[in-house]
């Protein structure tokens, strides 16, 4: 089976490893993928939010299923756009509808679907400028700190938690007046949760589902959980303080609401549903954020630990098998460090040559923003630039493994955190 993957970074290079493993898996190709990407199937250039170029492509080289890694194609419709063209219908693109993107396409459309099905969140009000008056008394009446959210995609950025009232109401009209761009036409206010955050990822059709491995990512860019947001700085799967008694509790309150929700409001969804989670200090479970696709550096750490075929996963949610389909999971935990670019994720610089990743033993490496100059030598490109990740039954020995290979490899303003797993 010829397979397309679109996307070009860590996760990518993840999702990459693994479907090449599938005995399914005659051809990958990758859109347009990264210079890890490239050593196991055949990176082409279209971009992922063409879909006639990605269409195209598809048809002459007899590919089979598409699968998306990150969300803007999913926001975007691509999988709507596949199932209205006749010649393309046949052809599964792993990823939800349009419709069911939302969920981590509009954070008003995810905090009212929760709402309407019971899944127990932060509360919240939603605001646009025509209720700018409105939104300015609920943030004055409302306790600190409080969280501002700005509904569309914002590239990681669009949540900031303010501790005074003056603060939060000076970002509240600065994200309606375009500080966002178009994400910021609404805003969601909610209170702030207290606790520590961890993430489940299901595969489902929509009906059905199975329970990937959970993790725990490292977003702040500081030791210690300090500093600004990024994109991830690395992960931990699973998260030792994720009991089987939490995840019990998780799976009737939040993953089978959800998944009855999508049945109930018909939103087609073949594909992962992230659900973002804080265990609160009270010990209550609540939602952070839904995402429509598997998390990034999360995949770093889950994919490694899942045994199972992951092409005979993703083809049973398309043939109403995955509630027989089997999943295997390693007894092993997993851990993944990011190595930055200094300065990220502000300004940094791109072009830094890359050495000694042959010296990295016991670990894999995964490429997130690399790119390859004429002569072959590998460059970084990206914030994110690798994520090493290492596999032991001992959690704490996964992250040494992390952490040696880390030190080992070398660019120009190599950054990263030595304390993944600090507060575990
Ligand atoms: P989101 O894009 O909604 O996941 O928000 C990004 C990050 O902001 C989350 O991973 C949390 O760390 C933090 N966050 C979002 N909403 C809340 C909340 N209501 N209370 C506390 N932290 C939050
Ligand atoms: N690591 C967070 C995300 O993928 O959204």
């Amino acid at each position: 089976m010829h397979i397309l993957l679109l996307g070009s970074g860590g996760r990518e290079h993840a999702f990459a490893h693994k479907l090449i493993q599938s005995k399914h898996c005659t051809q990958l190709y990758i859109a347009p993928g990264n210079p890890g990407t490239a050593s196991l199937g055949k990176n082409i250039s279209v971009s992922i939010n063409d879909f006639e170029a990605l269409g195209q492509f598809v048809l002459q080289n007899n590919v089979e299923l598409v699968v998306v890694g990150p969300e803007a194609p999913l926001v975007n419709g691509i999988y709507d756009f596949f199932l209205n063209n006749d010649a393309l219908k046949h052809i599964p693109v792993f990823g939800p509808s349009q419709i069911g993107a939302q969920l981590e396409g509009s954070k008003a459309f995810s905090k009212a679907f929760m709402l309407r099905n019971n899944i127990p969140t932060a509360a919240y009000a939603e605001f646009t400028t025509s209720t700018l008056d409105e939104g300015l008394t609920y943030i004055k009446n409302h306790t600190l700190p409080i969280v501002l959210k700005a509904d569309g995609l914002a590239a990681g950025k669009g949540v900031v938690i303010c501790s005074n009232i003056t603060e939060a109401q000076v970002e509240f009209k600065e994200m309606l007046g375009g500080k966002f761009g178009n994400a910021g036409n609404k805003v969601v206010i909610e209170e702030f949760m207290d606790g520590i955050e961890f993430s489940v990822f299901v595969l489902t059709d929509g009906v059905d589902y199975k329970i990937l491995p959970t993790a725990k990512d490292y977003k702040r860019i500081g030791e210690g959980d300090t500093g600004l947001n990024t994109g991830g700085m690395g992960a931990v799967s699973p998260p030792p303080f994720v009991t089987n008694e939490i995840m019990q509790v998780v799976e009737q309150t939040i993953i089978k609401p959800t998944i009855q929700g999508l049945q109930k409001e018909n939103i087609t969804y073949k594909g992962i549903v992230y659900i973002g989670l804080m265990y609160l200090k009270t010990g209550e479970l609540k939602v952070v954020e839904y995402n429509c696709r598997m998390g990034d550096p999360e995949t770093e750490v889950v994919f490694p630990r899942i045994e199972s075929d992951l092409v005979d996963l993703i083809l049973s949610v398309f043939n109403h098998q995955l509630s027989t389909v089997e999943l295997k999971i390693s007894n092993k935990a997993a851990t993944t460090i990011i190595l930055a670019s200094g300065g990220y994720p502000e300004n940094y610089e791109h072009g830094k040559l890359i050495s000694d990743i042959e010296e990295v033993t016991d670990a894999l490496v995964f490429h997130c923003g690399t790119k390859q100059n004429e002569q072959g030598a590998l460059l970084t490109s990206g914030g994110r630039v690798l994520a090493v990740t290492a596999l032991h039954e001992n959690w704490k020995t996964a992250l040494s493994i992390s952490n040696q290979n880390a030190a080992k490899i070398q660019f120009e303003g190599k950054y990263y955190r030595r304390d993944i797993g600090f507060d575990l």
